[in-house]
């Protein structure tokens, strides 16, 4: 069998604890070697046990560890795919992990630096891209197309032939009805029902969800 594989997690906050909390229970799969952070005064601290060895400038250092962006926010929903953006390394790079306790059907591949946490159930969708968060409980179906930088926080579902599109936020809770598309960078806040299509970069929330907003300049 293959030696495990160092990783890197950029990000220090939420997220990279519970990826890490997820890779420490594959230990023959990886091999966590520290967090990358861009506050330096968390540099030499310590994320539950993980040094934080530094900014990204340390990746040169590590060129052989596999990568994993942990940040999130329904604030930046296009955040991490900044991030992915400003390491511009090649797409092997980035490790796709796979909590032991999500269940992901044959067939359905997730995409390069994907995490999916505990409980997340991923039946039979066209997609699941690059660098998509999906948190504890997440339900992807059938046909469903998860863009790059999707965020689905804990619990969102998502009905059959939604199309959700790059850097979108579903916040906790939220269910899409079947064959709804979600703009891409749109945020969708916790608990909504959305039963229509959501323009890109607007926010909606609500049973049923409304637009209560929309995210100027939505660049990152
Ligand atoms: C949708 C969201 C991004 C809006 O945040 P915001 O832009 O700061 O908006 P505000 O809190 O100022 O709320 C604006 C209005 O929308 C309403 N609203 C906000 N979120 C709502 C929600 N989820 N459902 C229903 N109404 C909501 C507020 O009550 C407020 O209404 P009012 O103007 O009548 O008082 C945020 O509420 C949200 O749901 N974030 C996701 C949280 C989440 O899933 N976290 C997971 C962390 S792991």
């Amino acid at each position: 069998m293959a030696a495990p594989r160092p990783l890197l997690l950029v990000g220090g906050g939420g997220l990279a604890r519970e990826v890490l909390a997820a890779v420490r229970l594959l230990p023959e799969r990886w091999r966590p070697i520290g967090a990358l952070d861009d506050d330096p005064a968390r540099h030499g601290a310590l994320l539950d046990g993980l040094p934080v060895l530094g900014g990204a400038d340390v990746l040169a250092d590590h060129p052989d560890a596999a990568v994993v962006v942990c940040v999130a926010n329904a604030t930046r929903p296009l955040g991490r795919l900044a991030v992915v953006r400003r390491l511009a390394l090649p797409r092997e790079r980035f490790a796709t992990v796979v909590h032991p306790a999500a269940s992901i059907a044959a067939g359905a591949e997730p995409g390069a630096g994907t995490v999916l946490l505990a409980g997340v159930v991923v039946t039979t969708p066209l997609r699941l891209g690059d660098h998509v968060v999906a948190m504890p409980h997440v339900l992807v179906t059938h046909d469903d197309e998860v863009g790059d930088g999707v965020t689905l926080a804990g619990r969102a579902s998502l009905g059959g032939g939604v199309v959700v599109g790059s850097g979108a936020y579903l916040g906790q809770g939220s269910a899409v009805r079947e064959q709804v598309a979600i703009g891409a960078g749109a945020v969708v806040g916790m608990g909504s029902v959305v039963l229509t299509d959501v323009p890109p970069e607007e926010v909606w929330a609500g049973v049923p969800a409304r637009r209560i907003g929309h995210r100027e300049g939505n660049a990152s």
